[in-house]
């Protein structure tokens, strides 16, 4: 399968850096195609330009590459920190410019003639790795998990992709090597039961 690995995190020696190249060189292993791209080290550019709104704007190379990348995955993986129960803002930049409308998702209407969205994307399945330090109790009891909201129903349950997953490794700051490193053989059994051996 080809799998799209989209990594948001500024620092080379980060957890969410370990996650995403245990997680690559794992599936790779397994016999699948892995693009993993990591949004700061090429540079991503999140700023969607007033003349990128207007209808038949040509679509810059760098936007065409990712989204191009994203429409033939089968299979998508995201790692990122949560930031202000947010992902940081270099990827909602990808997702504002790169999920495009007619490409990822489009607007229709029902047997009924009811206003509907339709789901574009080929990938039937998503992998959301996030890390955060808020204890998963406290977490839940005073924002609600947005991250879990944002990636299973409002990006890609709308872009129709129809097993999601996530799993958030906290709290990172009392973590011990020991625990990281159990978390990264966690990320990889999550991946490969998304994702099985291909031979
Ligand atoms: C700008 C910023 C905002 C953050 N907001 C949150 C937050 O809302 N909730 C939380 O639990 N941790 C928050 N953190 C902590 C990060 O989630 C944590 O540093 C990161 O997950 C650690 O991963 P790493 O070891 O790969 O850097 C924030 C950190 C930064 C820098």
């Amino acid at each position: 399968m080809n799998i799209l690995i989209i990594l948001a995190h500024p620092k080379p020696g980060s957890f969410n850096h370990a996650i995403a190249t245990t997680v690559q060189q794992a599936l790779a292993q397994a016999g699948h195609t892995i693009d993993l791209r990591d949004l700061y080290a090429e540079g991503f550019d999140p700023l969607y330009s007033t003349a990128e709104l207007e209808r038949g704007h040509a679509v810059p190379p760098q936007v065409r590459k990712h989204a191009d990348l994203t429409l033939n995955a089968d299979g998508i993986i995201v790692v990122h920190p949560n930031w202000w129960a947010q992902p940081p803002a270099i990827l909602t930049g990808w997702l504002d410019r790169v999920l495009r409308a007619g490409e990822a998702y489009r607007f229709g209407t029902n047997a009924a003639g009811e206003g509907i969205v339709m789901g574009l994307l080929k990938a039937q399945a998503a992998l959301v790795l996030t890390t955060s330090n808020t204890p998963r109790e406290a977490e839940l009891k005073h924002y609600g998990d947005p991250l879990d909201n944002l990636w299973k129903r409002c990006v890609f349950g709308f872009c129709g992709v129809e097993r999601v997953e996530r799993r958030n490794f906290e709290s990172i700051i009392l973590s011990t090597p020991a625990q990281r490193e159990a978390w990264l053989q966690e990320a990889v059994q999550q991946a490969l039961n998304l994702f099985p051996p291909q031979r």
